[in-house]
């Protein structure tokens, strides 16, 4: 998307006039400095901001507990039995996915192991798994741990898809070339739908289907990509799918995870898999005697009864996205970031460059900045300037506005401390 853009402050003014979703800001709680005044929020692909919905949502479950005890279970406004329920269907439509292959439980790192007790079944033959080489150290431990587990040795079993010397993205001739190398000897495919690092989104259906084609299981580390991006997981076709909602889908630190398995195993009973009650059969789970009945698609991999109150939060923000909608939501972001974009590279200074790709379908929401000789004074600088992003060893600014409550005016006001800050 080329876009006409101008440096100056009132075209940004203009931007914020102009766009349908500025009135979602003011859902949102903005942290403030010691003074009293709004920071500038660059950081809701660490955690994201408290929905102001969201008090009121708790509030109404220890009302109902305060006052049912255990009958809140069925009694409750929301009964607590099938409460993950209420979650679902917004949930897929975020991801892309069908409300069978979705369900929200636990959290990230030990979805993925669960996903990996299902989907990483290695043999003599087949034992590799398939990572970028900067994932997230939480998927590499679990990845490993996984490996060894199984009696292999992570030295090798571990394949990495790494970017060519002096780059920092990855390219998709390198993952083919890997495929065509250790195709039959790698089990899992296991990547982020977006890098934590880079801000790379890598084309989910191309990995998939090549993947694939070499006879891998294909699962991706969505922590990144959920609520930001357009992951269409269904039609990705992978295997599985795990995210984290307290990220781009403000859910509250901490907060429950979510998780995608793929419509074709839904009801796949060879599947081996990690069980619990909550992914038996409803309708005798309470009958406590019989054999563990899996629920068809992704709730058959529940294992306890949830926390309520994490819910009640996912509740309130995936209203907000049901709202707004992914689709004006992508949109805005695409030009807000087009934008940051655009005034950082106006600065023209060589201690910093972007990493990330400039080609929009490549990327969501975040620009990683690398810095010159790793120098993270910048960084503090920034911070102290009011400004809040995130370092990422050993030299990335990470900076993601967020079109529900970042505005062009944010952006502006951000790149211009920027700027002073490389002066300073
Ligand atoms: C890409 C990625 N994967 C995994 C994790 C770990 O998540 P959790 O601590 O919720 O298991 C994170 C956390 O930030 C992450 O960014």
């Amino acid at each position: 998307m080329q876009e006409n853009f101008s440096p100056d402050e009132q075209f940004a003014f203009n931007l914020d006039a102009r766009d349908p979703l500025s009135k979602y800001k003011n859902k949102f709680y903005i942290p403030k400095n010691s003074k009293g005044e709004e920071i500038i929020y660059f950081c809701g692909n660490s955690l994201g901001l408290q929905p102001k919905t969201v008090a009121a949502a708790i509030d109404q479950e220890l009302i109902d507990w305060a006052n049912l005890g255990v009958e809140g279970h069925t009694q409750a406004k929301n009964p607590w039995l099938p409460y993950h329920e209420l979650l679902t269907e917004k949930m897929a439509e975020i991801v892309g996915a069908k409300p069978i292959e979705v369900v929200i439980m636990n959290t990230l790192t030990a979805n993925l192991h669960l996903m990996m007790v299902s989907f990483y079944q290695p043999t003599k033959k087949r034992h590799k798994i398939l990572i970028e080489s900067d994932a997230f150290p939480s998927d590499k431990f679990a990845v490993a741990s996984q490996i060894k587990h199984h009696g292999f040795n992570p030295k090798d079993s571990i394949v990495y898809w790494q970017p060519k010397k002096g780059k920092n993205l990855l390219d998709y001739d390198d993952f083919e070339n890997i495929l065509k190398k250790h195709g039959q000897e790698i089990a899992l495919v296991m990547l982020g739908s977006v890098n934590y690092y880079t801000g790379q989104f890598f084309n989910l259906k191309k990995i998939t289907r090549l993947a694939h084609s070499y006879g891998c299981k294909v699962g991706f580390d969505c922590a990144h990509g959920a609520g930001n991006v357009n992951l269409d997981l269904h039609r990705s076709r992978a295997d599985f799918a795990v995210w984290c909602t307290y990220k781009y889908l403000n859910s509250g630190p901490g907060s429950l995870a979510g998780c995608f398995v793929h419509e074709r195993h839904a009801y796949n009973k060879n599947l081996n898999r990690f069980t619990g009650w909550w992914g038996h059969n409803k309708q005798t789970r309470f009958k406590m005697r019989d054999e563990f009945d899996q629920l068809p698609g992704a709730e058959g991999w529940q294992l306890s009864n949830p926390p309520i109150l994490s819910m009640a939060a996912i509740k309130a923000s995936l209203k907000i996205f049901k709202e707004a909608g992914m689709k004006n939501l992508i949109n805005k972001s695409n030009k807000l970031t087009a934008y940051f974009e655009y005034l950082i590279n106006e600065i023209n200074n060589p201690k910093i460059k972007i990493i990330t790709p400039s080609d929009p379908k490549q990327r969501g929401c975040q620009l990683s900045i690398q810095v010159k000789n790793s120098d993270k004074t910048l960084f503090k600088k920034l911070t102290d300037s009011g400004v809040i992003t995130d370092w990422r060893e050993p030299d990335v600014i990470r900076c993601a506005p967020v079109p529900l409550y970042n505005s062009y005016t944010d952006i502006f006001n951000m790149v211009k401390k920027l700027k002073n800050c490389l002066h300073e």
